[in-house]
């Protein structure tokens, strides 16, 4: 890889099914835009993925799919670098010692942490606790200057944050301190069936979100379903969570700001509202889907970008993960 003057980029999804509307507007969507102005890496987080249960098949399948998914969104591998998490052995290796400079009260203090091990109580295993150490490392192995994510990772980001000022002071300056660039509409999409929730695909309602590759149909019929209120009137209130959601999916969608929205649907009903946010989407999605599929039949395609994004990763991860070892007093030969 050149040197380049430009910043750098680090984000990763899970490859833990088809990704959300949340998803997309949160995080992916951004990704694409980012890719002019920054030097970009993106990663499929396959080992995040195993902190719950996966069934090795689909997990294997899924990886490639949500590469697929990527590539079909924008990402464009002659500008960015996009990879599988454990193709690149670095991230595994400077976890440890990040691990080793991690409070359990920092840990324990994670909410997701809190949420996951109450919804897998029969699994909570120590990966689900030190999952943002792993995230942690991810970013710091590149030395990211910036962290495109939505809002519920934003307190990963500042427990990474520490680490690196931590570390940086105990060990002298290493890590570069990331930060979080969180959209400002749209960095937390709300459940389409309970709107105080943020719309997640492990919801076991799947009306509450809407998948990226789901058809104009379903996406008709789900906007349609979405819970709204009694009002009847269109306008951002955060005492309407249902309709305020739509607003903000309709905004990134049509460029559209809220006073613009709240005009255009002056005396019309919901039910025109919720026409036109499902319209809005399909016209975004439906060509990502096209190209998803044109895309998946190339395995040869795939997984070369996945081999050259594997070894243009680990060419920059293994610098610092070298460096790391060396400054914690590790022996090298
Ligand atoms: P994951 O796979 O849960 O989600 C991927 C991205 O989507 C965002 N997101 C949302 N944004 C807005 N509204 C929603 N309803 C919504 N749901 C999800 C997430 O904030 C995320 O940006 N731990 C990460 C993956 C990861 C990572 C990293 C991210 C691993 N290593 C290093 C950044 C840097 C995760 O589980 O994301």
């Amino acid at each position: 890889m050149e040197v380049s003057a430009k910043k750098r980029i680090l984000s990763g999804i899970q490859p833990t099914g088809t990704f959300t509307l949340g998803n997309y507007i949160g995080a992916v969507r951004n990704w694409g835009l980012l890719q002019q102005e920054y030097e970009c890496l993106y990663m499929v987080a396959n080992m995040h993925a195993i902190t719950v249960r996966q069934t090795p098949a689909d997990l294997r399948r899924q990886t490639r799919e949500a590469a697929a998914l990527l590539l079909a969104c924008g990402i464009d591998p002659q500008k960015s670098i996009l990879f599988v998490q454990s193709h690149v052995p670095a991230h595994a290796e400077l976890a440890w010692v990040l691990a080793c400079n991690t409070q359990f009260g920092e840990l324990s203090r994670m909410t997701q942490f809190k949420d996951k091990s109450a919804r897998h109580a029969d699994n909570v295993n120590a990966g689900l606790f030190t999952y943002p150490v792993l995230m942690a490392a991810d970013i710091l192995v590149y030395n990211a200057d910036l962290v495109p994510v939505g809002a519920d990772q934003k307190q990963h980001l500042e427990l990474a944050r520490n680490i690196a000022v931590r570390f940086n002071n105990a060990y002298s300056d290493t890590f570069t301190v990331p930060d979080p660039y969180i959209p400002k509409t749209g960095a937390r999409i709300m459940s389409l069936q309970e709107p105080e929730k943020k719309m997640s695909k492990s919801d076991t309602n799947a009306n509450s979100f809407i998948l990226m590759l789901d058809d104009p149909d379903t996406i008709r019929r789900k906007c349609k379903r979405a819970v709204t209120d009694s009002e009847g009137v269109v306008r951002a209130d955060e005492s309407k969570p249902g309709v305020t959601n739509l607003m903000s999916i309709y905004s990134v969608f049509t460029g559209k700001d809220f006073a613009s929205i709240e005009s255009e649907f002056t005396g019309k009903g919901y039910g025109d509202f919720k026409l036109a946010v499902a319209e809005s989407v399909i016209s975004v999605f439906h060509p990502i889907q096209q190209e998803y599929q044109r895309i998946l039949e190339d395995k040869t395609y795939l997984d070369d970008v996945l081999k050259d994004g594997a070894q243009r990763a680990a060419h920059i991860a293994a610098k610092t993960c070298a460096k790391v070892y060396k400054k914690v007093g590790f022996l090298q030969l």
